[in-house]
């Protein structure tokens, strides 16, 4: 090593350690706080997961063994896309909520959550204690959404929708302030309140209004999510939902039946997500980068491309994903999870592994050591 390099490497090894002084003084200020490296590079992990528990059981063993797994992954966030309970024959009370909360905040790394329609909109069923759902939503908003920041043992601070365009349980405009955006790794992310049951415009008491003003508030976000990742020179979009909007027709067992083309439902349902799509397809063509969508609702694990134009052609830079959810057919099986490696250097941004969590094997056990 020559003089001039052994002086570099000191020279370096200083600045290394009053970095990570500064860095450790940073900590000791803010011990909780995540460091979102906006401009950083690196790929790096995240955990998908959604429509969970719904039982007891899963409660108590799948979701505990799901979220030891997650932790020991070192993931950047998790991101639960909706439905905390069943969606009958459960009450929408304290509990539930407490139950949630206690389980984003025992994950190390920020946790993020969208409501689903089984902790709100479908809460005015009487199986489920006949709330008002807005009632339900606007306690959501106290309960997980009452701070700038993520949920989690390390939080992130994230942009959040607090301009009053949401109708709350008395008819005053609040904040949506559940739709939330954030930056990692030069990829931009935002939840979006999107819900199952029509969103809101079918079954138990439809509410026209609340989904008028929301479902406007929510194709606002989305595209100012795109104006924002396009400032900030983004490598992809992630958006985290609820509902399955349904694509196309090829699957009228789970999910609304659509004109791939036109976009307009074909089953005579109420369509409480046409203009949602309409908006997204606009900015997913233009911005021309990767765009995923993530959501729950069918509980039917898929990564696929079903989003075309108005011609009929795929928009390749598109994939939906819906994560695993509930399904106890096999009994505690499938609480399992979605790991997603982003890597904003590469072609495709986004890379997709299920995850079995071993302890929740149940039809084939896992494999025994030799
Ligand atoms: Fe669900």
């Amino acid at each position: 090593m020559s003089l001039r390099s052994s002086f570099k490497s000191a020279f370096y090894e200083l600045l290394t350690l009053s970095v990570t002084v500064s860095l450790l003084s940073f900590a000791a200020a803010a011990p909780s706080l995540a460091h979102d490296h906006d401009d950083d590079d690196d790929s790096y992990t995240i955990g998908l997961w959604g429509d969970l528990p719904y039982s007891t059981l899963q409660a108590t063993v799948g979701v505990p063994n799901l979220i030891a797994d997650m932790n020991a992954h070192r993931l950047k966030f998790t991101a639960h896309d909706g439905d905390l309970k069943q969606g009958s024959n459960s009450a929408c009370d304290a509990g539930l909520y407490a139950q949630a909360l206690a389980f984003f905040n025992s994950l190390e790394a920020p946790a993020m959550f969208t409501p689903g329609d089984n902790d709100w909109v479908d809460c005015d069923r009487p199986s489920n204690g006949g709330f008002n759902s807005r009632d339900r939503l606007d306690y959501e908003r106290k309960v997980f959404f009452s701070t700038p920041f993520s949920l989690g043992q390390r939080k992130l601070r994230q942009e959040v929708q607090t301009d009053p365009l949401c109708l709350s349980a008395n008819g005053t405009k609040i904040g949506c302030v559940e739709n939330r955006r954030w930056t990692v790794g030069r990829v931009t992310y935002a939840t979006l309140n999107v819900q199952g049951s029509c969103n809101n415009l079918c079954d138990t008491n439809p509410d026209p209004d609340e989904y008028n003003a929301r479902n406007a508030a929510v194709i606002l976000w989305m595209q100012q999510t795109f104006a924002e990742a396009k400032k900030r020179n983004s490598a992809a979009v992630m958006f985290i939902t609820q509902g399955n909007p349904g694509w196309d027709q090829a699957d009228p067992t789970r999910a609304p039946l659509r004109d791939p083309k036109t976009l307009a439902e074909t089953d005579g349902q109420p369509d409480g997500f046409v203009s949602l799509l309409t908006a997204l397809r606009a900015e997913v063509e233009a911005f021309r980068k990767p765009v995923a969508y993530v959501h729950g609702d069918s509980h039917y694990f898929r990564i696929d491309q079903p989003f075309l134009n108005s011609t009929g052609q795929r928009l390749e830079n598109f994939v939906r994903v819906e994560t695993f959810g509930d399904n106890q057919g096999n009994g505690n099986n499938d609480v399992r999870w979605l790991k997603v490696t982003v890597d904003p250097r590469s072609r495709d941004v986004f890379y997709f592994q299920p995850v079995t969590v071993p302890a929740n094997r149940t039809a084939v056990p896992a494999p025994t050591r030799n």
